[in-house]
């Protein structure tokens, strides 16, 4: 190649090795091998030239393209896997990090005092039942002494749907979870109908009803859905001083203290008769000192043991509906019932 091939060259090469990005390299091709490039123009000076010194300097000119767009190919090459490089170490993935895992998931408090009411009961000999939530009015209200007009119903304000039953009222979102005392001790009845028709006495009616429960009300310790834990102990001999019993044992155990005291007070409910409102009172911690009603309580009216299929000059028993939330509440002292049913986790991952 002669000299100022050679320099030709080594300029392409410097100019290669400078461009820094492919844009940049393909403009420094053009002034090379592009349409007015260098080696271009003396190829195009060949015509010029007599035909055995044609033959050599084209040679030599090709000899220097070659050269250049060998230099071209391996910058290239360069350039993309300096590219490659760069990409690669962006996207890194460092192995090396803790990943970020699942936690492990928790129960919502108030299923956690749920499990705990289920639990204490079961092991006092009650049954678990659940029920609808949408109810028919008889259930709802009628079936437990309280008739369509009578003042008592105002006692809870009830959502209706927009569906009649067959009495031609309205379905209702239950109030409460005491219409699940009718429906359970109906089925007990049927249950053991063939026994009782042989001569065989009919077994106790021993159970509680956990659930959700409805009524037309919001504020800081009443929500629109809320819980409530029916009771039903009924039998030819099960006494007023069992259910004080029943539930002063329950409470105890629940909230872990001997140190308890209950009250029963005088209350009125239309499927009990008498009734009581049981409140409970801590002697040390942050609650001590005050009254803190947990339930409604009495014994079942006869008229509702009428509406069971029972007889009421043969069965006697009591019945209570508490309130979990509020158990709940006083359990791990949560002041706010909207906190249960707002879902912030930050709340909720406390009771994990
Ligand atoms: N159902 C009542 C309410 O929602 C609570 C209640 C009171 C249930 C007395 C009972 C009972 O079973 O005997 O306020």
């Amino acid at each position: 190649m002669t000299e100022d091939l050679q320099s030709i060259v080594e300029g392409a090469r410097r100019a290669f090795a400078q461009a820094a990005t492919p844009a940049e390299l393909e403009n420094a091709k053009a002034q090379y091998t592009g349409k007015a490039g260098r080696i271009t123009e003396l190829m195009k000076g060949l015509a010029s030239l007599p035909v055995d010194e044609k033959k050599t300097r084209g040679a030599a000119i090709n000899v220097a393209k070659q050269a250049i767009e060998g230099a071209l190919g391996e910058r290239r090459q360069a350039l993309a896997d300096a590219e490659l490089a760069g990409q690669l170490k962006a996207e890194a993935l460092d192995v090396s990090l803790p990943g970020r895992g699942r936690e492990p998931g928790g129960l919502h408090p108030v299923s956690l005092t749920l499990e705990r009411i289920e639990l204490i009961f079961a092991s006092m000999g009650f049954d678990v039942a659940d029920g609808p939530e949408i109810e028919s009015d008889w259930h709802s209200f009628t079936s437990l002494n309280n008739p369509p007009n009578h003042p008592a119903r105002s006692m809870q304000d009830t959502f209706y749907v927009d569906i009649d039953g067959e009495d031609g009222i309205p379905y209702n979102l239950r109030p409460h979870t005491s219409p699940m005392q009718v429906r359970y001790a109906h089925r007990h009845v049927k249950q053991h109908a063939a026994a009782v028709a042989a001569g065989q006495p009919m077994p106790e009616i021993r159970v509680i009803c956990p659930g959700r429960t409805y009524r037309v009300d919001s504020d800081a310790t009443h929500s629109p859905m809320f819980h409530q834990c029916e009771g039903l102990w009924l039998g030819e001999n099960v006494s007023f001083k069992d259910l004080k019993v029943v539930f002063t044992d329950f409470c105890r155990t629940f909230f872990e203290s001997d140190d308890l005291a209950l009250r029963f007070r005088p209350s009125f409910f239309p499927f009990t008769e008498p009734s009581a409102e049981i409140d409970i009172q801590f002697q040390s911690g942050p609650l001590a000192g005050r009254w803190l009603e947990v339930a409604g309580s009495g014994q079942v009216h006869p008229a509702v043991v009428r509406n069971m299929g029972l007889d009421p000059e043969k069965y006697i028993g009591f019945a209570f509906g508490m309130g979990p939330d509020r158990l709940t509440m006083l359990r791990y002292g949560v002041n706010d019932l909207r906190l249960f049913f707002e879902g912030d986790i930050r709340f909720l991952r406390q009771f994990r």
